[in-house]
Order: structure tokens, then sequence, then C-alpha cells
């Protein structure tokens, strides 16, 4: 999941400063394609105007229970019955210690906290992005509530931990605008991976001649880094092994850097020992030089170029892929085929080579460094082709493919 199309969402504002960061949550949330209503506490107008907010959902904000306009299409006069039934999700950001203190109690003296009481529970999930400050967090009554709203069925999400406010430094501030919209992507996606382990390999590998010069190849790391985002919104726990890119590490993910195809192996023989999934995006280089130079190669105007001498780099993917857990089908193996023609072929030709189940094939030169691919999986019934997409789209796309691939097994 990847965009928020279609998603209506009502976004309640409670009393805090991270008020602030609601606006820019609820810029977001459009921006990824969803309707937001938005719903404020008396409190939270202390902090924010509803104009700023109706300026940036684009709809009438509504304060009180004792509004008298029609609220979503309907003229009889309840609002916190009304704004709470077409929604996908109630999403409280901030939700400060008071209001969650009002929510285990089923309190409901404002139209805010009526609404959350009043949603139908079953229909309509309840998501708080908890936001104060770090002692009122760690209170033993704020974790109690906590434990209680989960109890009730509601998620909480994490807090973010640094400077606050009040000039203090700990647990307790709200979660980054974009931090929360990855945080309800993962809420709406399928969970078709819950509990397995997925290892991702991905970008380059840096070959060092000397210090300062090496043998690497044009691969952004993009395509890797979308399956194993997807993969992490999908409920699988990610060790994410990266060559030298420079990408933001997915939310949620553990990342592992490595340089060279010699350490990228020893990181990934590692993890798969662990892992229920393989998924190797990596563009290894096929060659390292036999020795690195312990100081730079310098030419010294002989015109005579330097001899260097190669070796080739083990075949991880390979190597995984014979391995006994893999053998025994506790481990399933998806290598990658960039080619620049006959795609179908080079990749059914790799699948048998590598001795892995599926095979994505793409054309290298068409999706280098760009944000969109198309993919052809090949595997042992035939092939189905992913026609271009972004890249996070088709990762969300490969690892369903993936899931169910494994459930028939
Ligand atoms: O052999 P080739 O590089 O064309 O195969 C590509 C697939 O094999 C990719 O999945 C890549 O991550 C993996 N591979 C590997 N180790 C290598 C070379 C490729 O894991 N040394």
């Amino acid at each position: 999941m990847n965009d928020l199309a279609g998603k209506h969402l009502v976004l309640g504002l409670s009393g805090g400063i991270a008020c602030y960061k609601a606006a820019e949550l609820c810029r977001a949330l459009v921006k990824a394609g969803a309707t937001v209503q938005v719903v404020m506490s008396q409190a939270a107008e202390q902090f924010i105007t509803p104009v700023t907010m109706q300026a940036l959902s684009g709809r009438a904000v509504f304060t009180s229970q004792w509004d008298k306009r029609p609220s979503a299409g309907v003229d009889n006069q309840m609002p916190h019955i009304n704004l709470s039934r077409e929604a996908d999700a109630i999403l409280i950001a901030p939700a400060s210690a008071d209001f969650m203190a009002k929510l285990i109690h089923g309190r409901a003296d404002d139209l805010l906290s009526l609404m959350c009481l009043a949603r139908p529970i079953d229909r309509v999930p309840l998501i708080v992005a908890p936001a104060m400050n770090r002692e009122m967090w760690a209170h033993p009554a704020t974790q109690r509530n906590v434990t209680q709203l989960r109890a009730d069925g509601t998620r909480v999400l994490d807090v973010g931990q640094g400077e606050q406010a009040c000039g203090e430094t700990g647990d307790g501030r709200m979660l980054e605008p974009s931090e929360l919209l990855d945080d309800l992507l993962a809420f709406f996606t399928a969970k078709t991976l819950l509990g397995r382990r997925v290892l991702v390999s991905a970008g380059p590998t840096w070959e060092a001649l000397d210090p300062v010069r090496g043998l690497t190849n044009r691969s952004s790391g993009k395509m890797g880094f979308a399956v194993a985002q997807a993969a992490q919104r999908a409920g699988a726990q990610v060790d994410l092994v990266a060559g030298p890119v420079a990408l933001p590490t997915p939310r949620g993910v553990r990342r592992l850097d490595v340089s060279s195809a010699l350490d990228m192996q020893a990181a990934v023989l590692a993890l798969a020992e662990h892992a229920d999934v393989f998924v190797a995006a990596a563009a290894v280089a096929d060659w390292r030089p036999a020795q690195m130079a312990a100081h730079k190669i310098k030419k010294d105007g002989s015109g005579q170029v330097p001899l260097l001498e190669w070796v080739e780099n083990p075949d991880i993917l390979a190597a995984v892929a014979a391995s006994e857990r893999a053998k025994r089908g506790d481990l399933y193996c998806v290598g990658f085929a960039a080619e620049s023609r006959d795609v179908l072929a080079q990749a059914q030709a790799k699948r048998l080579r590598k001795g892995v189940p599926l095979v994505v094939g793409n054309l290298g030169p068409e999706t280098f460094g760009r944000d969109d691919n198309a993919l052809i999986l090949v595997d042992g019934r035939g092939h189905t082709e992913l026609p271009r997409a972004s890249k996070a789209d088709l990762a969300c796309r490969l690892v369903h493919e993936i899931a169910q691939r494994m459930a028939l097994g």
C-alpha cells in the first residue's frame, strides 16, 4: 500500500504543542490521496486555528457537539454520529495525556471524545499518536492508560524521542508527519507476511582498487529499499543489507550497511540463517581486484596503464539458494535479473542457473536510478508481467506475489 487513495480519515486534534505538526500531517494525508475531516477539541484551538485546518483539509472543521451545521451531508445536528460513519479510520494526532485518559473511561464531554465513543467500534479503527512531556509519558498513569487503550482495541502509535517544547529531552514527542503517514500506510496494508522474517540485499557493491578508487555500478538501491519497506508494511520483520547508497532507511526496517561483495556475502549468509525469505535485489559486482593497493595508484607519465588482476566474486544468491534451509523449503529465495534485452528468456535461464523459485526480470537501462520500473516475474509455472509503475507500487505487488507463492508451498 503506497497511497491513501479512496480512504476517508477523521483527523482529531486534542490539545498540545504538537498541533503544529497536525497541519503538515493533514496536508500529507491529502497529498497521499485521502479525504480528511478534521475535528478539534477546545484545547487544540488554543494551539492552532480551525481556519488553518479547514484550508489544508478543504472541509469545514468541527469543534463542538452543539454545531448546528449539517455534518457528512446529514442535517440532524449530530456531528458526533455522522462524522465517523464514513471513516476508514479515526486518527487522533496529537493525542494528549488528558485525551487518552478520557478515552479509557469512555468519557464524552466534547465532540472529539463523544465521536470516538460513538464510532462503530468493529468497523472504524481508532489510532492515536501520543504527544506529551517526557515525565507525563513515563508516568505510571499514562502507561496504564496506554495498556488499557490497547486492550480496548485502539492502535497506540510509538512516540518520538528528543528535544521537547518545554526544553526537556526524552520520550514523548509526537512522531513526525512523514512517520505518521508511514505508520498509516502500514496500518492499511494487508498483513500477508505477518510474523515472517525477510532479508533483502540492495544497492551496488564497491570493490576497492586503492583507498580512493573502485569498481561499482549504477544501481541506486531504490527497488531493494522499496521491497524492504513493502515487506515491513506487510507485517514482516525486515533486515536490509545495503551497499553504498544515499537512501533513507525505510521506517521499521533494520539496516546493515556494507561495502564490498565479500562484506555483503558475510552479512547475508549470517542473516539468512534466520530468514524465511531472501530477496536479492543487490547489483553485486562480478569481479574485484585481486589485491587492494595500500596507497593511491599513481600515473607516472610514461603512458603505461597499470595491469590489474581481477578475481570473481562469490555468487551470494546462488550460495544462499544452495543452503540446507533453502533446499528444505524453509527459505524462499528471489533473484533479480537486470538485463538490457530478452528479459524473459534471460530471467528464465537465471532462475535455473541460480536454483531459485522466483526471478524478477527488468530492463536495467530503463530502471537505473528511476522511481519507476516494469517487472516480469518468472517462476516454475510461467511468468507474470507487472506493467510500468512506481517502484513502491511494484514492490508492494511483488511482496504479495511472494506471499501467495509461499502459501502455495
Ligand atoms: O548473475 P547475475 O548478477 O546476473 O544475477 C543477478 C541476481 O543474483 C541478483 O538477484 C543479484 O542480487 C544476485 N547476485 C548475487 N551475487 C553475485 C551476483 C549476483 O547475489 N555475486
